[in-house]
This record gives C-alpha cells, structure tokens and sequence, in this order.
C-alpha cells in the first residue's frame, strides 16, 4: 500500500448535498477500512455557522447516508466525529480566507496535519475562481512545508470558453500537478477494469482496432429523472451534465492507445490524443448525428411520473435535453471508419451503464444456413454498472445433426468475487489525492480538448432553434429517431437489462 501522508481536508460547501451524500460517507470508510493517516482531520467549510460539536451532528450522527453502513457503530461514529471540524467563511471575500488560515494553522498544531491540505470544492461552480484566489492570496496554494492539492467538481466549465478561463483562473492560483479535476465515473471500479482489460490481456488488443470492430456503443441510462437539480439540470442538460465528461472518458478508455507506463502522464496523454483526434462536427452534423430529447409525463410501472417541465425548478417551455444520442468517428489510424454510438438519457427504463464492442462478422459463412445468422457478430459487453462483469458472446454448435449454431454468453460477473471489498468511486478518488496520484483525474488540456468536440454542438443548438427536441414518454428507451443513427440491416442499440445475461428483451426495472 502506498503511503499516505498525515493531512486535512478541508471541504468547501460543507452544508451542501455532495458532502453528505458522497464525502462524509467516503471518508467514513476510509477510516473504517484503516485508510487514513495516523494525523487527520476533515474541515468543513461554508457561510453557515456551526459549531464543531453541531456540524458533528449534522454530518456524522443525522446523516442518512452515514447511519445505514453496517460500520456505523456508535463507538466507530464517535470516533470518527473526533475527526470532523468546522470553519464559518464567507468564500466570496477574500479577506475571510485569513480567519480560515488562521483556524487551519491552530488545528495543525492541535492535530498535527503537517500542514498538508486537500481543499475539495464541492460549491458552485460560480465560486471555484473566488476560493482558489482566496488560498492563494492567503498562502494556502504554498507547497514549501507541506502540500496543498484541489479537488475540482464537475461541472468543469459551461462550454469551451469558459473550461478554458476557469483553467486560466486556477492556474493562475495553483500550478497543474495540484489540481484534480473530479470526474466520479473514473474512479468506477469496473471503468477502470476496462483499461486492465485492453491492456493485460494478450487475446483483446490484436483485434481492438478498425481490423475487426464493426462499431462500438456507450450507454449510460438513469431510471431516475433530474430529482431536485431542476435548477442545475435546466441550465445544464444531458450533454454537459453526462456527455461530455463521462461518456468521454469512457470513450477515451476504449479508445486509447497503449501507454509507455501505466503513470498519471503517461495514461493521460494518450487519453488527451483521443480527444484531439474525435472528427470536429459541423452544424450539418449535428442535425444528422445528432438526436437529443426530453421525457414527457407517463405511467411507470402504475405510478404516474412527471415530465421534465412539470418538474421542480425546470421552466414549463424548457427546451433542455434529458437524453443525448450521437454517432461520431475518432479519426486516427486504430480506429479509421469505425462508428461510435453513445447515448445517455434520464427516465429511461432501467440504470445501466456499458460499453458494447461489435465485432465485424466472418468473412465467409460456413455455418449460416438462416440468413440472419450471416450477420451474427461477436459482441464483448463491458457492463459498468449495475450487475457489472464482462460478456462475450459467440456461436456455438446447436447439438445435433448438421452444423447449426446458436449465439452464447460467456460472462464474468464482480459479484462473483466474494470477500473482495469494491470501494465506491468518491471514496477511491479521495483515496488517491490523499496519496497524490492524478491518473484518474482528469487534466487540464484533456477537459479543454473534450470540450472542443461538444462546443460545435452547443453552438448548432443556439443557432437553430429548429433542430427538434424529440419527446419520449417517462420509461422508455428515448425518441425513436435515436434508432436511426445506427444505419446497416438489422443493427440496431444494444436494449440491456439490469442483468448483464438478459438480452434481446425489452426489460424494465
Ligand atoms: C452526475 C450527474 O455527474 O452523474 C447526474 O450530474 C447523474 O445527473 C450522475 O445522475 C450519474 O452518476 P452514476 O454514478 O449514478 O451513474
């Protein structure tokens, strides 16, 4: 195990939704599976006031998302409690971030913390400029007795320009190798299998290129709606909110080459020539290959479910997207005419998340007397979440007379590994700035080149009012023209169920 230095973290927006939902939780199983430091101390930090022993209570004792661990005994609780402090700062004045030096300077001497710090920020992204200037101008970015890293939440700019000023900004404040840009889909246990995959196994990468593959699909559908982030989701939308950070990166994974080294740089320059390499859509584009939607009220299941605009804090004429499908090509040498099909959608029937190869067919067909079976194609499905495992299905022989065959699964699933704790993605990323490595975060350049791809869809977007919004009815699989963009006889998305092995049926929660 790499070592991990004593430190504090200190979490901007600490009365705020992610701290308790995500944080607080990772941190608390940190502690509990022994992960932390000798010397350690969590300071949360907002406009709220709140004495230590009431942000106690706040977040470690009342927190649902804490009480039901089965390791939260109350002796574990209260232990870990002894961990939590709490600032009251107003983060938009500078001139606060001197009380806050001074509170963290005493706690270092009372805790001990070796003047280490991880400032996460869990605010809006309004105020990210504010705060990293607010350390800065008050020491706290100095690395000279001690470090001092930023953990950056998504969403990580709005659009080009401002991911590109944001970088600005912070790098004006902190060098690169202190920021940790946060994308919590990479810090996904079986995301990041999909690299061990590719890369550990001799018999996948002969055949990962245009060679063989046909085309490759990333889904990642949500059962839920936008719950209470009307007011985010409505200025947001599926594109930004899910596509161009995790679909991305899942892209980038599938996609990449080789690296030299499995290190942060090494890792994450070959991600960065992915995004450079993803073909510039133009307005015409946009319109072929490009399907957004939104859901509209339905039943699901008997229960009568809302439509996006009749949602809390969502404008009743919205025009924003819940569902993005889109088909692009990644112009390099590997993957040269090879289709990419993603999608990403609220209310859809189920919460899955994969990302399907299709092999191309045979050349000849020996064993095809039913002609649809020609077409039959090997198909490694890298299930994400739920259920998450691997399966390759492939033909076999139908017992009997004659050379029929019939396509099979063969299929690994995680929970088949007992006994093997898979620690949840806040919980390895935190884990992972604690000991400084930035692998599976993502860098500066590579958000600005990810950006660059979307920024020309946006734009279309703005331009022309006309490109529809396609409604879909609340559980369903998305508008229908989304079929459309896989073209080629009998192709179509792969329909998953919440079960990895169940296929080929229209399935539902
Ligand atoms: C977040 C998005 O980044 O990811 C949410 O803001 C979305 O809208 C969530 O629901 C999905 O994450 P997961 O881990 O549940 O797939």
């Amino acid at each position: 195990m790499k070592k991990t230095d004593n430190q504090a973290l200190v979490i901007f927006g600490a009365s705020g939704d992610l701290t308790e939902r995500k944080l607080i939780p990772s941190v608390f199983n940190l502690f509990c599976g022994g992960f932390l430091p000798e010397n350690y101390a969590v300071v949360g930090v907002s406009r709220s006031v709140y004495t230590d022993e009431e942000y106690r209570q706040k977040v470690v004792f009342e927190n649902e998302h804490l009480k039901n661990k089965k390791a939260a005994t109350p002796e574990k609780l209260k232990a870990f409690a002894e961990l939590v402090f709490y600032q009251s700062v107003n983060t938009k004045e500078i001139s606060a971030y001197s009380a806050l030096k001074e509170r963290l300077d005493q706690l270092d001497k009372q805790k001990s913390c070796a003047n280490n710090y991880i400032f996460y920020l869990a605010t809006p992204p309004s105020l990210y400029q504010t705060i990293a200037k607010g350390l800065a101008d008050s020491g706290l970015n100095n690395q000279e007795n001690g470090w001092s890293r930023l953990i950056v939440e998504k969403p990580f700019g709005y659009d080009l320009d401002s991911a590109k000023k944001l970088n600005k900004d912070l790098l004006s404040n902190f060098v690169e190798e202190q920021i940790y840009r946060i994308d919590h889909y990479l810090g996904k246990e079986t995301v990041q299998n999909m690299f061990v995959t590719r890369f550990a196994n001799s018999i996948f990468e002969p055949l990962w290129n245009r060679n063989y593959i046909h085309r490759i699909e990333v889904t990642a559908a949500e059962h839920v709606g936008v719950e209470k982030r009307g007011g985010y989701y409505d200025s947001s939308g599926a594109l930004r909110d899910m596509i161009q950070n995790h679909l991305l990166q899942l892209v980038a994974l599938v996609a990449m080459e080789p690296p030299v080294k499995s290190d942060a740089e090494s890792i994450r320059n070959e991600k960065l020539k992915v995004f450079q390499s993803l073909r510039p859509y133009t307005e015409s584009d946009v319109k072929k290959n490009v399907i957004r939607g939104q859901y509209s009220n339905s039943t699901v299941r008997g229960e009568s479910v809302d439509g996006y605009r009749e949602e809390d804090d969502v404008n009743a004429e919205s025009k924003t997207e819940t569902y993005v499908a889109m088909k692009f090509f990644i112009d390099n040498w590997r993957w040269a005419g090879v289709p990419f099909y993603i999608r990403t959608g609220k209310r859809m029937p189920t919460r899955v998340t994969e990302v399907v190869i299709h092999f191309k067919p045979n050349h000849h067909h020996l064993f095809a007397h039913d002609s649809t079976l020609a077409n039959q194609q090997n198909v490694l499905v890298i299930r994400i979440q739920p259920n998450e495992g691997i399966l390759l299905k492939f033909d076999m022989k139908i017992p009997g007379a004659g050379f029929n065959t019939e396509q099979v699964n063969m299929d690994f699933k995680y929970d088949e590994l007992t006994n093997v704790y898979v620690p949840d993605a806040y919980e390895r990323l935190i884990l992972d700035c604690m000991q400084g490595d930035a692998t599976l975060y993502a860098r500066g350049d590579s958000t600005e080149a990810a950006w660059e791809f979307i920024d020309p869809i946006l734009k279309a977007w703005e331009a022309d009012q006309n490109i529809p919004v396609y409604g879909y009815p609340a559980g369903t699989w998305g508008p229908e023209n989304a079929d459309n963009l896989i073209e080629g006889k009998n192709m179509n998305w792969r329909y998953p169920c919440s079960n990895l092995a169940d296929d080929g049926i229209y399935c539902e929660l």
